[in-house]
């Protein structure tokens, strides 16, 4: 094999600037028609003491050929695959007019802020379960078997007793079940009745709360405080009022009023020209709810409230049902 011929390969391969271009020169030198398979077909006509010495020789240069060849195209691959980062890299950074972020629901966020209030007041978070049975969600509760609350008209019945729970009190019996008193506890979460208008949905959200210690030791005015103290830091400078009212539960059981926060009380549509408007129940825990979950000499105070409620009065929503549509425009306002 000519050095003038040599000389070519070891340069073109020197020079080559791409892997695509060393696989041509593979082929050129190493392929079936190429220059080595070529020199070795001339060997045919010399005689057999030259035929060793040409074979010897082009078996070396084969294999230096070869060895130039790959290393020159590991440098190229190495070369193409950081000129393939670099040109592939996302600057993230950069500006984008499509973004679109999203937004806590309003009922999560009203959610939020109502834990928020009561944790910072050393509450404990409590979940219960969605699906109950009537001993959590009514005997214990002290609501008799012909109350109204459990016609097939507001409970959505499972067979043998099960339902889906029709507010959070049951979660008030489960933690008094499960741990000795003192209690301070909420429970924030879905309940579900039968109900569809501009103001039920067959599931919305409550947050129950529940505060029991030695008996003499609660009274409705700690009730009282901590209400309003609540109400003031959801609504801000609001009127808060208590109503005598009934829950199988408590007893007294009062109802709570803010000053309403469309008018400042001096009376709307939303008020129904009241300047009042009702955002929960409360009272003192019901001494047949201490004996359903077996306490003794404990005093204790309860509320619960339902957070779409909240949520439409703090952002001034009309239609209960828009919170459920899913609808992202009116997520967008919210962001
Ligand atoms: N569970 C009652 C309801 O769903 C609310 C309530 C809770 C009232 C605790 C008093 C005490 O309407």
């Amino acid at each position: 094999m000519s050095e003038i011929i040599l000389k070519k390969w070891y340069d073109a391969i020197r020079e080559a600037q791409s892997v695509e271009s060393i696989e041509d020169i593979r082929i050129s030198v190493f392929g079936k028609k190429g220059v080595l398979a070529e020199e070795f077909a001339k060997m045919k006509t010399a005689s057999d003491e030259e035929k060793s010495k040409i074979a010897q020789e082009l078996n070396i240069h084969k294999n230096e050929l070869m060895n130039e060849l790959n290393s020159r195209k590991i440098v190229l691959q190495t070369v193409e695959l950081q000129e393939a980062m670099k040109a592939e890299a996302i600057d993230v950074s950069l500006f984008s007019s499509q973004s679109q972020a999203g937004a806590l629901h309003p009922v999560i966020e009203t959610m939020d802020r109502i834990v928020e209030y009561f944790s910072s007041m050393n509450f404990a978070i409590k979940t219960g379960n969605m699906v109950e049975d009537d001993f959590n969600n009514f005997e214990a509760l002290n609501l008799p078997k012909y109350h109204p609350a459990r016609d097939m008209q507001d409970t959505f019945y499972f067979k043998d007793e099960m339902l889906l729970r029709t507010h959070t009190s049951p979660v008030q019996i489960r933690t008094m079940m499960g741990t000795k008193p003192p209690i301070r506890m909420i429970a924030p979460g879905a309940v579900f009745r039968r109900d569809y208008d501009i103001t039920h949905t067959p599931m919305f959200h409550q947050v129950e709360g529940l505060l029991v210690d030695e008996e003499g030791k609660v009274s409705f005015a700690n009730l009282k405080y901590i209400l309003e103290d609540f109400l003031k830091y959801m609504f801000g400078d609001v009127k808060v009022r208590f109503r005598p009212s009934f829950f199988p539960f408590t007893e007294p059981s009062a109802e709570v009023d803010i000053s309403c926060v469309f008018c400042s009380g001096d009376g709307c549509r939303v008020c129904s020209k009241t300047g009042w408007l009702e955002v929960l129940g409360c009272g003192i825990v019901d001494p047949n709810v201490f004996e359903a979950v077996k306490y003794k000499n404990v005093s204790g105070y309860a509320f619960g409230l339902g957070v779409e409620r909240f949520a439409m009065l703090i952002h001034q929503i009309g239609d209960l049902r828009s919170l459920f549509e899913g609808d992202i425009k009116l997520l967008e306002q919210f962001r």
